[in-house]
């Protein structure tokens, strides 16, 4: 079979993201701009070449399957996809799971988990209603919450991701941590990164994560955990609960280091690095050359894996890339 994948720098690969759509229902501050441009539909792979191209990377030892957008669940065949390669859980694939705002959640949930998603992550900065309308600018939260419970309900374990925004949601996060504690929940928080042009400075929301975790550390009783998911996260269990806090801190707490992902876009280009630009085309290699080339263009990839990021949140500065996150999902 095809050689296992190692980078560069002697990083294994094992987890790859599949961004299925650039498009989203939301438009969050720190994510969008208030008017985006999308790809057109006639650029993105089909169903089958998203599954030839993420069979390839099973294949070669990716144990960890992320499907992420934009919103993943704007695309109306993703849980098609997800009972696609479901059918590799057991047989090469450990897990197969989606990044999510949850806003179309409460429809799809008991289809994702027959699929064979047993853990997903919902994006929710906030629980207040208005804060949570004014960062998204669409969202409602008491849908969002909803798809969320129905996920719960559905026997998916839940992992709340919340970025960390000075001046908007700071005060939310002890609260927000309690609240998922209460709610068996998991919770992780993200320090905002400078990926494409939005309508306000980023400096003037990026919240350290180390300032965070000392607050926390106050009013709870945080224990460092081993607990590895294979992705960015730093982990403490929250003494007392089943719930794990998570710290994904790119700007404080570089993570490059472990890198063992890389991104699938929803238009086949893969990504090395979200902090770089460097990509191969996967589209163009299967159309053209077959799985061979496929295989070729992951060898190319491989071999020039960026060794880490290079994010700062400096005033009046450009973004580390111009492409949003929604592009390669995160
Ligand atoms: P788990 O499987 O639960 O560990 O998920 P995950 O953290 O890998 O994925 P998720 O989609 O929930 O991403 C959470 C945050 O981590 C998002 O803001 C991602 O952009 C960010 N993230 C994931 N991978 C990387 C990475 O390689 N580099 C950087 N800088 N951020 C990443
Ligand atoms: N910085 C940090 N996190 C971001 N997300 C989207 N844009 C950014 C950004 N610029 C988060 C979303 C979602 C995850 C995939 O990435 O909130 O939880
Ligand atoms: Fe959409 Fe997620 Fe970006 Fe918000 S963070 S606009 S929900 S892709």
């Amino acid at each position: 079979s095809a050689p296992s994948l190692i980078d560069r720098h002697g990083r294994k690969i094992s987890y790859l993201r599949i961004s299925v759509t650039d498009r989203c229902d939301l438009r969050c501050r720190y994510c969008m701009a208030e008017h985006m441009t999308f790809l057109p539909r006639d650029r993105l792979l089909s169903l089958e070449e998203i599954a030839t191209i993420a069979e390839r990377f099973i294949e070669r030892g990716v144990r960890k399957i992320r499907l992420t957008g934009g919103e993943p669940l704007v695309r109306r065949d993703v849980v098609e996809l997800t009972r696609w390669l479901g059918k590799h859980l057991g047989n090469g694939l450990d897990e197969i799971t989606m990044t999510t705002n949850a806003n179309r959640l409460a429809d799809h949930a008991r289809a994702l988990r027959e699929a064979g998603m047993k853990r997903i992550n919902v994006s929710l900065d906030s629980r207040d209603p208005d804060t949570f309308r004014f960062i998204t600018r669409h969202g409602d939260i008491h849908k969002v919450i909803g798809g969320i419970m129905a996920a719960r309900d559905a026997g998916i374990a839940v992992k709340i991701n919340m970025v960390a925004l000075k001046g908007l949601n700071e005060h939310e996060i002890a609260p927000m941590l309690a609240w998922c504690v209460e709610q068996g929940f998991d919770l992780t928080l993200i320090e905002t990164m400078p990926l494409g042009a939005i309508d306000e400075d980023r400096t003037d929301r990026f919240l350290p994560l180390t300032a965070v975790k000392d607050d926390l550390d106050t009013r709870f009783d945080l224990a460092p955990s081993a607990h590895a998911t294979g992705g960015p996260a730093r982990y403490w269990t929250v003494e007392g609960s089943g719930t794990r806090l998570g710290l994904i801190s790119p700007l404080t707490a570089n993570f490059c280091d472990g890198c063992n992902r890389v991104r699938l876009t929803t238009e086949g280009k893969l990504y090395m690095c979200l902090g770089h630009d460097d990509q191969v085309d996967l589209k163009g290699a299967l159309r053209e050359g077959g799985i061979t080339a496929v295989d070729d263009g992951i060898d190319r990839a491989m071999a020039n894996k960026p060794a880490r990021h290079d994010f700062r949140i400096e005033r009046d500065a450009a973004p580390a890339v111009e492409r949003h996150m929604s592009v390669t999902g995160g």
